[in-house]
C-alpha cells in the first residue's frame, strides 16, 4: 500500500466541510476589512525566498528546492509573504494605490520534523498591507489578527509583541549580540557558531540553543532601539490601547524569518494539550523586503495563521463552525418505471437548488429505506404506481413521521419552506 508522504495529511469529507466553513468565515471577515484575495504560484524562482539577507532555518534548511527540466532553480513556497511581494512588484500594484490590502489562503511546504500542529505541507491564511510605514497600520493588522481569533470564539487569546527596531537599531543590536555570544562560542551548536558574526539574532530563536541560560539572558532588542524606533513602537502600543487590544510585550520575541524590522508579534490561545503549537499565527512589519525583491522602498506589514492549528484549537474547544446541512430529500421508488419518474424529479429538484439523492442500485424498498435513514434527509419522497397514475407524491417528514399526499407545486412549497 502506498502511503502519503511524511508530514502530510488527507482531509476526508467530514473534515473538509469544517475547513470550508472556517475558510468562508475568514474570507468574509477579511472582505469586511477591505482586503482582497490574491493567489500566487505554489512554487517560485528560488531567489524569491533565498535572498542574501534571509538566513533563517526555515528558508536555508527547510525549503523544498528543485531544478526543473530547463535547469531553473525553483522552490516550493515555505510561506506566503515573499511570493505575494514578488507579485505586487511584478504587477506594479504600488503604481495606483496607497496601501494595497491583500489576503491569501493556500498550501506551504517546510521540511520540518512533523508533530501535532506542525506539518511538511500546511495551509496558511495570510494578510499583507503593503505601501506604508505606519504605526497605526501595524496596529490595525494586530487588531485584525486578534479579531480573527476572537471571532472564532477562542478564549484566552494573547498577543505578544516586540520591536526589532529600524536598521540602525538592528545594526547596533547585532554588534552587541556578537560580542555577547563570542565568549560562549564553544557552547553553541555548529550552526549558531557561524551565526555569531553573520546573524546573531537567529541564535535567540535556535531550536537547539534556545534553552541555554546564557541564550535566555542575552541582551534584548528593545534595549537598543534608536529614539525614533522606540517612538514608533510606543505609537503602535498607543494605537493598540485605543482599540482595546490586549497585548503583552515579549522582549524575547524575534520571529523565525529575517525580513522583519520594527513590529513583530504572535497570537496565542491557551488551549489544553497544545504545548508549543499554541502559536496560531504570527507576523510583523517589513521595511526592506519589497526593495530587496526589486520593488520601490516601501514597507509592508502582515500576518499568517496556520489553518490546521486554528482547526485543532476550534476542535479542542469544541466550537462548532460548520452548521449541519441536512439534505432536503431522498427519493424512493419500486421498479424501473417509477425509478425513471424519480430520476426526472431528482434532476428538477436539484435544478431548483434542493439537495437530495436516490439509490442507483435498484435495492428493495426496505433497503432503499435503510440508505435513506443513513442519508438523514428532511423528507422522504415516495413514487409508486398509484402516485404515478394519480399524479401526486407521498411525502414523509422524517422528524415528525407525518406522511401526506402532495402535488408537485405543494411539494416544492414544502421543500422551500424548510430551506
Ligand atoms: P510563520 O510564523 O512562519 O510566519 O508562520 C505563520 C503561522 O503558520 C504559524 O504561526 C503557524 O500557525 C503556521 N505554521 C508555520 N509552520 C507550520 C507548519 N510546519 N505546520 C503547520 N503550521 C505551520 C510566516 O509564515 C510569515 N509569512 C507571516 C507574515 C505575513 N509575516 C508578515 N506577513
Amino acid at each position: 500500500m502506498i502511503q502519503k508522504p511524511k508530514g502530510t495529511y488527507d482531509l476526508l469529507p467530514e473534515e473538509t466541510i469544517k475547513y470550508r466553513a472556517l475558510e468562508n468565515h475568514l474570507i468574509k471577515l477579511l472582505e469586511n476589512y477591505g482586503y482582497e484575495e490574491i493567489r500566487t504560484p505554489i512554487f517560485e524562482h528560488s531567489n524569491v525566498f533565498h535572498r542574501e539577507s534571509e538566513l533563517s532555518d526555515m528558508v536555508v534548511k527547510e525549503t523544498y528546492n528543485f531544478l526543473d527540466k530547463a535547469n531553473r532553480s525553483l522552490t516550493l513556497r515555505p510561506e506566503g509573504t515573499a511570493g505575494v511581494i514578488r507579485s505586487y512588484i511584478e504587477n506594479k500594484l504600488y503604481a495606483n494605490r496607497g496601501i494595497t490590502k491583500l489576503f491569501y489562503l493556500g498550501p506551504n511546504f517546510r521540511y520540518e520534523r512533523p508533530q501535532k500542529g506542525r506539518y511538511r505541507q500546511f495551509y496558511q491564511f495570510g494578510v499583507e498591507a503593503i505601501g506604508a510605514k505606519s504605526a497605526s497600520l501595524d496596529a490595525e493588522i494586530i487588531a485584525l489578527s486578534y479579531k480573527i481569533i476572537t471571532s472564532l470564539n477562542l478564549k484566552q487569546v494573547k498577543v505578544k509583541i516586540n520591536s526589532l527596531g529600524d536598521i540602525a537599531s538592528r545594526t547596533e543590536y547585532k554588534k552587541i549580540l556578537t560580542n555577547y555570544f563570542l565568549p560562549y562560542k564553544e557552547k553553541l551548536c555548529p550552526d549558531c557558531q557561524n551565526r555569531i558574526t553573520q546573524n546573531p539574532i537567529r541564535i535567540l530563536d535556535c531550536k537547539i540553543d534556545q534553552g541555554q541560560t546564557f541564550v535566555k539572558n542575552a541582551p534584548r532588542p528593545l534595549e537598543y532601539l534608536t529614539p525614533e524606533a522606540l517612538a514608533y513602537f510606543n505609537d503602535v502600543l498607543g494605537y493598540l490601547d485605543s482599540m482595546d487590544i490586549i497585548y503583552e510585550i515579549d522582549d524575547r520575541l524575534v520571529r523565525g524569518l529575517d525580513y522583519y524590522g520594527h513590529t513583530v508579534f504572535e497570537v496565542e490561545a491557551h488551549i489544553k494539550g497544545f504545548g508549543a503549537q499554541n502559536i496560531l499565527g504570527g507576523g510583523g512589519h517589513y521595511e526592506s523586503l519589497v526593495s530587496e525583491l526589486g520593488g520601490p522602498e516601501i514597507s509592508g506589514v502582515g500576518v499568517a495563521f496556520g489553518m490546521e492549528r486554528l482547526m485543532q484549537a476550534i476542535d479542542a474547544e469544541k466550537i462548532v463552525i460548520a452548521k449541519e446541512q441536512r439534505p432536503d430529500f431522498y427519493l424512493l421508488y419500486f421498479d424501473e418505471t417509477t425509478k425513471k419518474a424519480a430520476l426526472s424529479l431528482l434532476i428538477e429538484l436539484r435544478d431548483l437548488g434542493f439537495k437530495g439523492d436516490i439509490d442507483h442500485l435498484e435495492r428493495s424498498f426496505k433497503n432503499q429505506l435503510k440508505q435513506a435513514i443513513n442519508y438523514n434527509p428532511k423528507y422522504l419522497i415516495i413514487i409508486g404506481e398509484d402516485e404515478l397514475k394519480e399524479d401526486y407524491y407521498t411525502v414523509k417528514d422524517v422528524s415528525t413521521e407525518q406522511q401526506e399526499k402532495l402535488t408537485y407545486e405543494q411539494l416544492i412549497k414544502k421543500l422551500g419552506a424548510v430551506k
